[in-house]
């Protein structure tokens, strides 16, 4: 990490500078997945893409010569690719070996993922069993317990078990489960932190959307369990930057630019999808949040992104 620093710094000298160069990037891998979430538009079932880990490889080249770092994985289910006998600890390899500090993975914790070579783990769950299945469908939540629980019992591929986040969506099926869930992850032995999103409201499922109320409501709850100790890895500068106002999100200026995406058809942009979208006013991604706030200079949000980026 110490290492890190000076090129850390450099970066955000020239951010603050104006130079808009991704520090991290998201590379969604493939597009099939083994769940039919209510509130995604990303799966894709008439004609699923995959990409070969040549051409994944070559993507991370791209990102990593635009300046970037650090390396999330995107689907579909990371769990559901192949490239002949390949899997996705080949690809987490082939970002390491390329010279990325950390490289994190998104699961819907469906299939076994004990043994995973990535620095963080991120598990999808919005909410705890019932309200998690009507969302993910049925026995999705036991499924993501047992493979949760089988990760952290597991040996650990490197030196340490990398940390296990679970990411929550909220939106208006699962609004009334989030206490439910805070509590849950707070007395989990398996689980380390919840990051919390609310619903983005992608075309097909804007029915989805939190009224903006709650959503302020929400974050008052958050804030105060956070300051109650619970491990909630979103700051609170980057929640309040998420609160809305006059049917927007109070922060405007998101600097998403700070992540690039390249999508499972191959296409590279330097903003995330929410932009081409059109919902940029509504974004519910902490992400959107934290990077608001990390250009607001927030020590809070800059010994988060520290932490949360360290390498295994
Ligand atoms: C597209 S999924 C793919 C990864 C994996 N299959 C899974 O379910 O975790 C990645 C993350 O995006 C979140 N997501 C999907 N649709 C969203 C939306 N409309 N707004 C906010 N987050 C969304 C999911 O809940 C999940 O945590």
């Amino acid at each position: 990490m110490l290492r890190q620093l000076p090129y850390l710094g450099w970066w955000y000298l020239r951010a603050l500078l104006g130079r808009k160069a991704p520090l991290q990037s998201v590379i969604f891998i493939l597009d099939r997945c083994n769940l039919r979430c209510k509130h995604c538009s990303v799966y894709e079932l008439s004609n699923p893409r995959s990409k070969t880990l040549e051409q994944i490889r070559s993507e991370l080249e791209y990102c990593y010569n635009a300046g970037s770092r650090y390396v999330d994985f995107e689907g579909g289910e990371l769990y559901l690719w192949r490239d002949g006998d390949k899997t996705i600890d080949d690809v987490i390899d082939a970002a390491h070996e390329i010279g990325f500090w950390s490289v994190t993975i998104t699961t819907n914790a469906q299939l076994p993922f004990a043994g995973s070579h990535a620095d963080q783990v991120w598990v999808s769950m919005d909410g705890i069993g019932e309200y998690h299945d009507e969302i993910r469908g049925k026995g999705a939540f036991a499924r993501l317990e047992k493979n949760v629980a089988d990760f952290k019992r597991s040996k650990p591929y490197g030196k340490t078990l990398p940390p296990v986040c679970v990411n929550m969506v909220i939106n208006c099926l699962n609004e009334s489960n989030v206490e439910a869930a805070l509590d849950y992850v707070k007395a989990s032995p398996y689980i380390d932190n919840i990051s919390i999103n609310f619903h983005t409201p992608f075309k097909e499922t804007e029915g989805l959307f939190l009224d903006p109320d709650r959503r302020n409501e929400i974050i008052d709850l958050l804030i105060a369990r956070k300051r109650a100790g619970y491990p909630i890895m979103n700051t609170v500068p980057g929640l309040n930057a998420m609160r809305m106002k006059d049917g927007r999100t109070v922060c405007t200026d998101k600097r998403c630019w700070v992540t690039n995406f390249i999508f499972s058809d191959g296409s590279r942009s330097p903003k995330c999808m929410g932009y081409t979208h059109g919902v940029c006013d509504r974004c519910g991604f902490s992400m959107g949040g934290e990077m608001c706030s990390l250009f607001k200079l927030s020590p809070a949000t800059i010994a988060a992104g520290l932490k949360l980026r360290r390498r295994i």
